[in-house]
């Protein structure tokens, strides 16, 4: 395999490190925009120029981001090449088509790295789906927003600390948005429930909240309850109708989810006849990714194309209950679904998840989390 690569970022450096030594594929372009040189490969700013190089079969997306992402990964597959990305805003966001585009171009298109970062759980999803029903797929899919809860939550620290020690750390970006704002998990969820459930995820029907505006007072009031907050994604297919959301949600101490410390992520899924399974493990990073984009390159080698069938388009209903925890705004609506106060804070009775999405856009300074289901 003759790989043309695009990005020399954190992800990019890594595949060309854990490709240097192997015979089976090779990085023999590098579209980088820094003057780079390197000792096995050619670097260039000419992508077109890679694009026309018959010599190389595939291409590796590590460049983030959407545009112009999006443009050179759909001229190479235009272009009859094989295309390996770890991008999942890129898939999630084009994924209507970029993967009947791979299909009909008749080439391989994968991207194991773009959730769960070093963890196999693309691929696993892959092969739980040809031997059962997977009913629902969710977890702990942002390294940096676990980073800052449980800072928070076994340090003490307050929000701005553990954010400031995140970006110190490299996990968080310098504007935090889209993992603090729940943006990334939602493009994991999406994805996770596009390969899970053989559909294509209606984005907009899928609500997230985030938790930019966690407070100490509220990681006091979840211990005195014996609860640990996590940021989790949760897609649900049930008798045909999919369940989709991304929020801050309160786990009993002693859950699998409740332990995972600093910035790994659990993800998981419950199959028909697995029941559940769960993925532990470094969700980002240099070589942690880029150990899955090279695992992807060995599937392309092996013809492995695309995860599962390309399916039809489906809106999230999310009718189904939970209690919540809420600080911050109240109002009429509110105070009707009160069950008991939390401090400064309330609980609910069960109310729809839509309906305290919708509740929540109208008092966006508010934090809210999902209890557990009962
Ligand atoms: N910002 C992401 C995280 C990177 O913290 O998990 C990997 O997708």
């Amino acid at each position: 395999m003759k790989i043309g690569l695009l990005g020399f970022g954190v992800v990019g450096r890594g595949v060309y490190d854990l490709t240097a030594e192997r015979s089976d594929m090779q990085v023999a372009k590098v579209v980088c925009l820094e003057e780079i040189s390197l000792p096995d490969a050619e670097v260039t700013k000419d992508y077109p120029s890679v694009l026309a190089d018959k010599s190389i079969d595939t291409i590796i997306e590590a460049m983030g981001g959407l545009h112009p992402a999006y443009e050179f990964v759909r001229a190479a597959i235009e272009a009859g090449k094989n295309v390996v990305t770890s991008n999942k805003a890129l898939v999630a966001t084009f994924y209507d088509e970029l993967i009947p585009l791979a299909k009909e171009k008749g080439v391989q298109f994968r991207c194991t790295a773009a959730v769960g970062g070093g963890i196999g759980w693309l691929s696993e999803l892959e092969r739980a789906r040809r031997m059962q029903t997977v009913e629902q797929v969710g977890g702990i899919m942002n390294g940096t927003c676990n980073y800052i809860l449980d800072s928070m939550t076994r340090l003490g620290l307050g929000y701005d600390e553990a954010l400031s020690q995140a970006q110190a750390l490299g996990y968080a970006e310098a504007n935090p948005a889209t993992d603090v704002d729940g943006i990334d998990t939602w493009h994991k969820l999406i994805l996770s429930s596009n390969i899970a459930f053989g559909v294509s995820v209606d984005s907009a029907t899928v609500p997230v909240a985030g938790i930019r505006h966690i407070a100490a007072e509220d990681v006091c009031n979840f211990k005195e309850h014996g609860y640990v907050c996590k940021l989790v994604s949760t897609g649900i297919m049930e008798n045909g109708k999919l369940s989709a959301f991304v929020q801050p949600t309160l786990f009993p101490q002693g859950e699998p989810e409740a332990a995972v410390n600093t910035n790994y992520n659990l993800i998981t899924l419950v199959g028909s006849a697995s029941g559940r399974m769960s993925f532990y493990g470094q969700g980002a990073g240099r070589y942690p990714t880029a150990y899955n984009v090279v695992q992807d390159c060995a599937d392309v080698l092996l013809g492995k194309g695309f995860y599962s069938p390309y399916g039809g388009k489906v809106c999230a209903d999310n009718s189904l209950t939970r209690r919540f925890y809420v600080r911050g705004d109240r109002d009429a609506w509110l105070e009707e679904n009160k069950q008991e106060a939390w401090g400064n804070a309330l609980v609910t009775k069960p109310v729809a998840v839509d309906a305290l999405h919708r509740w929540l856009k109208d008092h966006p300074g508010t934090f809210i989390a999902a209890l557990p289901n009962e």
